[in-house]
């Protein structure tokens, strides 16, 4: 064991003299332990959620606590897992009673027992995350480190406490946490760890749905996420996870026209896309803006390789992602089809760009236009620096066209200038297709640019339209 540091400095709070008073009063142990230890080392900023074990039981202690706080705050017991919970200002501390656990093959639940603060560290699920501060007064601060977990901390290290193939085949979602971590932190996951993350992959079936798309998230918001989403392939989950971004892998060569490697460039889109936006939902459909691409693969003599429709096919694709991931199937997800079946309209115009095709793109696009364009603007992963600097430039020079346009037209959040009910009574009839038709018209004609977005001009259009129609005004 190293020799016992003094972390007093991290213990600032009164709720940890709260606790070490409340911890002397029923004779027992108390250790600040996980996140909360290893935040304060990384010096990550101060985390709000402080786990706290004590050798006894957690649940006396949580109650005993709320009782020496001004406001007795309520203690939440959750009886099944032997924790407690209370919320002290902005703060929220969890209790457990120290314990030993053991798995036996055929089930999923441990057999808990009572155990030392030794015995609870071996159970958790990395050395990082098995760092504690001692709350006795007389070693207030000591921190107890039986796996040189700050030496772990120090070199940048995903290492487990025990044997990987039982910390991950205990807990498989520990595989996903050590991916997440290494993602999160820039942390190198130990050689031995990442074969047994390979080896014991298939027994992320057996975790919740809810919980890996957690880990996926905070995986996707981290700095680089390309980190995550390559060690998820090369340790094999991501076929379990994603297997339609695997499906983009590969290089396919045919008379010597190759495509690109639609996988990894996703990542460097995904990564380009973190640097300009801390958007989940945006950086998910970068994420999944090329998965059209594997089903809708071609190859023709004349044009090599294409990938006719894959947007549309890529936005039908996402709702069945997000409900076998059971991710919400609400606004979120449909920002997200959109993102995706418009990902390539920004691309098509940047290289002649006309007024109309600005128009249509800002109508079609409506609340959304910025986060396509920042889409587009990521997807740009090309090597060569003259065509990188020509295609920024190209949509430097829409999002300038958009702006003038938008100034002159307004059709970001188009509302129709003449209404259906003005249509009806101007040529007094009831509501039928015409009404449609003249509408329809009114908008492409100003689309298109031969009207200006205006009541005027739309009212005069639509009495000549209604003529060519047949019809008669009547006021
Ligand atoms: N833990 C574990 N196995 C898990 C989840 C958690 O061993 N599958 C232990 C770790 O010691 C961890 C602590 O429980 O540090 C608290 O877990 P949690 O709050 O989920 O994670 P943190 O480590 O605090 O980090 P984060 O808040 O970033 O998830």
């Amino acid at each position: 064991m190293s020799e016992a540091k003094n972390y007093k400095e991290a213990l600032q709070h009164s709720i940890f003299k709260t606790i070490a008073k409340a911890s002397a009063n029923l004779r027992l142990d108390s250790y600040v332990i996980g996140g909360y230890v290893r935040d304060h080392i990384l010096q990550r900023g101060t985390t709000k959620d402080i786990d706290i074990v004590a050798v006894g039981s957690g649940i006396e202690l949580a109650k005993e606590v709320s009782m020496l706080l001004p406001n007795t705050p309520k203690v939440q017991v959750f009886k099944t897992y032997g924790t407690a919970m209370l919320k002290a200002d902005d703060i929220e501390v969890e209790f457990v009673g120290a314990r030993k656990e053991s798995y036996s093959e055929d089930s999923r639940n441990p057999v808990v027992e009572n155990g030392t603060l030794k015995d609870d560290q071996n159970r958790r699920d990395f050395t990082i995350n098995a760092l504690a501060l001692n709350l006795a007064t007389e070693h207030f601060g000591n921190l107890l480190d039986p796996f040189e977990g700050l030496e772990d901390l120090k070199s940048k290290i995903i290492r487990t406490p025990l044997d990987p193939d039982i910390t991950y085949s205990d807990d498989p979602l520990r595989m996903m946490r050590a991916i997440r971590f290494a993602t999160q932190l820039g942390f190198k996951i130990e050689e031995e760890s990442l074969q047994a993350i390979t080896r014991n992959k298939e027994r992320i079936k057996i975790i919740t749905k809810e919980r890996i798309v957690d880990e996926l998230n905070k995986i996707l918001l981290s700095k680089k996420p390309s980190i995550g989403f390559k060690l998820l392939e090369k340790t094999g989950l991501l076929s379990y996870i994603l297997p339609e971004l695997i499906a983009l892998k590969g290089i396919d060569e045919i008379e010597g026209q190759r495509h690109k490697d639609n996988f990894y460039h996703t990542l460097e889109v995904v990564d380009n896309i973190s640097e300009n936006t801390d958007d989940l939902w945006l950086r998910w459909a970068a994420l999944l803006h090329d998965i059209g691409k594997a089903p809708t693969k071609k190859f023709s003599k004349k044009v090599g390789w294409t990938f006719h429709g894959h947007e549309f096919v890529g936005s039908k694709m996402v709702f069945k992602l997000f409900k076998r991931l059971k991710m919400p199937l609400n606004d979120k997800m449909k920002f997200v089809q959109k993102m995706v079946l418009m990902s390539s309209r920004p691309i098509v115009i940047a290289s002649e760009v006309t007024d109309s095709a600005v128009r249509r793109l800002v109508f079609d696009a409506g609340d959304y236009i910025d986060e396509l364009m920042t889409l587009c603007e990521a997807d740009i992963t090309t090597k060569n620096p003259k065509k990188f600097k020509k295609y920024h430039n190209n949509f430097k020079i829409v999002r300038q066209k958009m702006v003038e346009v938008e100034e002159r037209d307004h059709v970001r959040n188009f509302q129709p200038p003449v209404t259906g009910e003005e249509i009806m009574t101007t040529f007094n009839i009831k509501p039928s297709r015409e009404i449609g038709i003249i509408k329809e018209a009114i908008k492409e004609a100003i689309l298109e640019g031969e009207i200006p977005n205006e009541y005027e001009a739309a009212y005069q259009f639509m009495l000549q339209k209604g003529k060519e129609l047949g019809l008669i005004v009547t006021s």
